[in-house]
């Protein structure tokens, strides 16, 4: 890694299986993004215990996740991949800029506001100071750029609300993140109900299409999946559920919704639901064969982890040491 690249970064908690639609809307621009840039991908077993989580499920999970990015095509030559628990440094700073964090505008994030709702137990301080810490994970890297949903932006404002208000008060030290909001990809949508996103969380296990669901029963979830009763074979807005299942295998085909669209005029969707649930489940299974290998190895997969937490601690050591400095702590030997 050289030092004048950029610096990207991001972090996904480990909860909940991934969809397809977090494989196009997010990691396929990651598997380009490694390209280019210095990046650091990270998982947030952090974050993820501002809800409860059971404790044996989440070592498994944050272990999948880095078996599927890796199985996807996140290289670790080429990126840092770690947990976020790993590296202390996130919480140093997370401390340091609680303390420049008003409560006022914390009170004011949606996320916070949705998440509490729910139940009482979630309105911890945790959650309520959750952003707080994404500003950390994002200012301790110095990273230029960061990519995120688009239920994310108003996190990374408060991230650049923190590094402006901090470089005021001690001096010039954090850069002003730019997000990436992916909005290029086509945006997968439920199976179920095409207005919706497909999603992760959904409760209706048939809308969204899992990376570690059975090829079989992948196939089953396109077959029933919602279209209309038009009998016509368009890629249009009028038609969400046709189009969104076009989409999908464009997205995973390369071809073009037009000539898809060419092959199936005149035809039933049924003919064509088939050759998309024989383009995904074929993926579906590529990618599971891999993910498996990958699981299989823990030693290798300690390893990877232990090298990205060395190559993100050569970034942030420095970091929090001026930081450190900035905010007045003595420091011994210096
Ligand atoms: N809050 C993010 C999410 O739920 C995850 C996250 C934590 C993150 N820290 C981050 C994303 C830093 C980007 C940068 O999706």
């Amino acid at each position: 890694m050289t030092e004048n690249k950029k610096v990207v970064l991001s972090l996904v908690q480990p909860t909940g299986d991934l969809t397809i639609g977090n494989y196009l809307g997010a990691i396929q621009n990651f598997i380009k993004l490694q390209e280019k840039y210095e990046c650091y991908i990270g998982i947030a077993d952090l974050h993820s215990i501002t809800v409860p989580q059971v404790p044996a499920e989440l070592r498994r999970r944050t272990k999948s996740v880095l078996a599927t990015y890796m199985a996807l095509g996140l290289d670790p030559e080429k990126v840092a991949l770690f947990v976020q628990s790993h590296n202390l440094d996130h919480l140093k700073l997370y401390w340091v800029l609680n303390t420049i964090s008003y409560m006022g505008q914390l009170s004011r994030m949606t996320q916070f506001k949705e998440k509490s709702e729910k139940n009482e137990e979630n309105k911890n301080a945790a959650l309520f100071t959750y952003p707080v810490l994404m500003a950390a994970d994002i200012l301790v890297y110095n990273a230029d750029f960061v990519p995120v949903g688009i239920d994310q932006k108003q996190h990374l404002e408060l991230t650049r609300d923190l590094a402006i208000r901090f470089n005021s008060r001690y001096s010039d030290t954090f850069k002003i993140p730019e997000p990436i909001i992916n909005e290029s990809t086509r945006k997968i949508m439920s199976l179920k109900n095409p207005e919706k996103k497909m999603s992760k969380s959904d409760e209706d296990k048939s809308a969204s299409i899992f990376l570690l669901d059975d090829p079989k029963s992948v196939k089953k979830k396109i077959m029933s999946a919602v279209t209309d009763s038009f009998m016509n074979f368009a890629y249009t807005e009028d038609q969400p559920g046709l189009k969104n299942l076009i989409d999908i295998h464009c997205s995973f085909s390369g071809e073009s919704p037009e000539s898809i669209v060419e092959r199936y005029k005149g035809r039933g969707y049924g003919e064509f639901k088939k050759e998309l649930a024989e383009v995904v489940s074929t993926f579906i299974e590529e990618f599971q064969e891999k993910y498996n290998e990958i699981l299989k190895d823990d030693d290798r997969l300690e390893k990877i982890l232990e090298e990205g937490l060395q190559k993100s601690l050569r970034k942030t050591r420095r970091m929090m040491d001026k930081v450190y400095r900035k905010v007045g702590f003595l420091q011994l030997g210096k």
